[in-house]
């Protein structure tokens, strides 16, 4: 719904509380009155549109604290707002920043963008050119300029608990509520009048995206979700598992030979999906009729670089620390570097041979499993990613450094163990892998979940698992071909073929999807249910051409250079399905 201008007369029924300048405007009955964002972007109407305090259970507005400015980005005029609120009986203080468009461009929607990594997004505007107010927390622990993992431990040993809720799931969800309230007063909108609410983010911001449908169903209107870091215990050990397959084989890879391992997987697989673009379509088939070792033996070659490759920089300090410099590197394939990588594709086992985790699609990179040389030995050793490391020596171990200094006295069990210590300590916080969406599924809640199918952090079957569970909760009395069609309505799942993490690869030129946001708009408001993912090859041979991706469980195949079929193929299915024994509970 567009709403160009403020019609005074359908006001007068509705207000309910209206601030003065709205009441003072009604007064004069003329139905073409219009308010410009100078109007309403003042310190007293804004104060005034707040909710009181009794009317959000455990929120309290510090009208005093409003700040407000008209502020411009990307040529869209917004009214800047700072408001902060307290916890009741608590005495803490919560920063928000909200963007609201001018009443000319707003659509009668609210925004919520996701973060990454160890933050939530520090951005209000997000949301402007959807028509759409945004908002954005500092949760408590001034968010807006500080990582997550710098406030978690108070100490060695001491849990920040406040941050971790707020960061997990409880600061955006506030944000949004209060958000929601303020919106609505501002710009007068009647009871009636529909406030589309959407939340979008990938990677972390994904997992925040989750824990907003999870917990706050009734919020949300529309979800568009990306590669979610959540089940957030078993992704973050995860991030070791490679260190540690190195370690217990006491082999460590030239990063040019791992490099050389993937390139000639993308080699061999690019053309089971029955097209050779460079691009692995389907890792399935790949996974279940490519046997790595055939690549023992073949040459490889890499020049001297300064890398800065470990990792993706999910602690801002890390992230400033990882260059590191590479000699040449000539040799062949050996059976230990295949190994590696049959081991990690495999993934993590403990020692009675229960699976404890998922992961990487075959074919992706091995991130993680990147070794440091070292100038003084003229050798390649074990680096440990500052992902996994620093959430074990700070959420597991607790201890308050950046990382873990070496895999010493540590097995596959151990991983294992602290997988069990962050799922039950987190729980009902980082974890977020509720897979019960009743109160969004009942809101009329929508939800386009996709993920890179060569994502080397966040593996893939990560989010079809989660799909799967939701499936099967939700569903569990339906047929299968039943719950497809049901869940069809109102949560679709695509994988994007050869994607990275929360982007296009660099290693396989596939198609990315770029307009979700448009998609689930119009998902929402105009109820057109979606028949595929929108996207768009970006480089390579194919550069330019649109695809459709198809929906899962359906897999691509292509039966010409320019044309595929979305086919159900049960082996392919099956290979993307997973028990984890290793626990005693049910890993959803
Ligand atoms: C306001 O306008 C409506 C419609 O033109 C009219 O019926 C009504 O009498 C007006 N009210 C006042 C207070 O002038
Ligand atoms: C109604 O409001 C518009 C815009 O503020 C103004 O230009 C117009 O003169 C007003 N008409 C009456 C009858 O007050
Ligand atoms: C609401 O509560 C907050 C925090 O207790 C307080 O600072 C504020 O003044 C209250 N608001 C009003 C309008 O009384
Ligand atoms: C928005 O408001 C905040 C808080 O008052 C301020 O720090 C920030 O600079 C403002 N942003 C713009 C673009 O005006
Ligand atoms: C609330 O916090 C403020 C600032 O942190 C402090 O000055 C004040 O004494 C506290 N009030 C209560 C009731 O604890
Ligand atoms: C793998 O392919 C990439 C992209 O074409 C290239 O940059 C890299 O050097 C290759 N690696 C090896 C070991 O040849
Ligand atoms: C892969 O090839 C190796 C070497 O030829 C062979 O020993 C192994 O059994 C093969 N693995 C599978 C699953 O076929
Ligand atoms: C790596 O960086 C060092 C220090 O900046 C520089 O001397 C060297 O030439 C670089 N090597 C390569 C291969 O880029
Ligand atoms: C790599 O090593 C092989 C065997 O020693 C040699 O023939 C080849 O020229 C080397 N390649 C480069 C680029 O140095
Ligand atoms: C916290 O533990 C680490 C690791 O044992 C230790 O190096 C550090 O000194 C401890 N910090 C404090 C403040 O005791
Ligand atoms: C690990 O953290 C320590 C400080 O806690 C730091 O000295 C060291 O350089 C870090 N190592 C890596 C590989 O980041
Ligand atoms: C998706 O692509 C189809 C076909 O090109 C097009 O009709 C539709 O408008 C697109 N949807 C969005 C949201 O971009």
């Amino acid at each position: 719904m567009i709403k160009k201008l403020f019609i005074i007369a359908a006001l007068f029924a509705t207000i309910t509380r209206a601030s003065p300048i709205l009441k003072r405007d009604l007064s004069s009955n003329n139905s073409s009155t219009s308010y410009s964002l100078d109007d309403l972007c003042s310190i007293s109407h804004v104060r005034e549109s707040l909710p009181s305090n009794g009317t959000l259970l455990g929120i309290e507005m510090i009208p005093t604290s409003v700040e407000v400015n008209v502020a411009e980005s990307s040529n869209y005029c917004y009214c800047n707002i700072s408001v902060s609120y307290a916890h009741t009986g608590k005495n803490d203080t919560i920063v928000l920043n909200y963007a609201l468009p001018d009443p000319s461009t707003f659509e009668s929607r609210f925004y919520v963008a996701g973060g990454g990594g160890y933050s939530l997004s520090s951005s209000s505007t997000g949301g402007l050119s959807y028509g759409a107010v945004g908002g954005c927390t500092d949760a408590g622990y001034d968010a807006f300029s500080t990582s997550y993992d710098e406030v978690v431990l108070f100490g060695n040993g001491s849990i920040n608990w406040d941050a971790t809720y707020m960061f997990a799931y409880q600061g955006l969800g506030e944000m949004t509520t209060i958000g929601k309230a303020l919106t609505s007063v501002f710009y007068g909108m009647s009871d009636d009048e529909k406030l589309y609410t959407y939340f979008e983010g990938c990677s972390d911001g994904g997992r925040q995206g989750m824990s907003q449908i999870q917990r706050y169903g009734d919020l949300y209107d529309g979800a568009a979700i990306g590669a979610p870091a959540f089940r957030y215990a078993q992704q973050q050990v995860n991030h070791v598992y490679p260190s540690m397959v190195e370690e217990d084989l006491n082999y460590f890879p030239p990063p040019c030979e791992l490099s050389k391992i993937i390139n000639a997987t993308i080699g061999a697989c690019d053309s089971l999906d029955g097209r050779i673009d460079g691009v692995i379509s389907r890792t399935d088939l790949c996974m279940l009729r490519f046997n790595l070792s055939s690549i023992i033996g073949e040459p490889y070659y890499c020049e001297a670089q300064n890398s800065t490759s470990l990792g993706f920089g999910f602690s801002k300090r890390a992230e400033s620390s990882t260059t590191s410099y590479q000699p040449e590197q000539n040799g062949t394939v050996t059976a230990e570097g295949v190994a590696i990588a049959q081991a990690i594709y495999k993934g993590l086992h403990n020692s009675a041979g229960e699976r404890a985790y998922l992961s990487w699609q075959i074919g992706s990179e091995l991130s993680d499993a990147e070794t440091k040389y070292s100038e003084d030995s003229g050798s390649w050793e074990l680096n440990i990613p500052s992902t996994g490391g620093e959430y074990v020596a700070k959420f597991i171990q607790l201890l308050n450094i950046d990382n873990l200094s070496s895999l010493d006295d540590i097995t596959y069990d151990t991983l294992v163990d602290w997988m069990s210590t962050g799922y039950y300590r987190y729980l009902d916080s980082l974890q977020t892998i509720i897979p019960d969406l009743t109160s969004f599924y009942s809101n009329g809640g929508k939800l386009l979940h996709y993920h890179g199918e060569s994502d080397p952090s966040i593996p893939a079957a990560s989010s079809i698992h989660y799909w799967q569970s939701v499936r099967s909760i939700m569903y569990h009395e339906m047929s299968f071909n039943e719950s497809l069609t049901a869940l069809d309505n109102w949560y679709q799942f695509y994988l994007v073929p050869g994607a990275a993490h929360c982007g296009a690869n660099s290693l396989q030129p596939g198609p990315y999807p770029k307009s979700n946001m448009e998609t689930i708009i119009e998902w929402v408001e105009k109820d057109k249910k979606p028949s595929g993912l929108n996207s768009t090859v970006s480089s390579g041979d194919y550069e330019g051409e649109f695809q459709l991706l198809c929906k899962w469980p359906l897999r691509p195949f292509w039966k010409s250079n320019s044309s595929y079929d979305c086919v159900y193929d049960q082996a392919s299915y099956d290979s993307w399905t997973y028990t984890f024994d290793a626990f005693k509970v049910p890993i959803y």
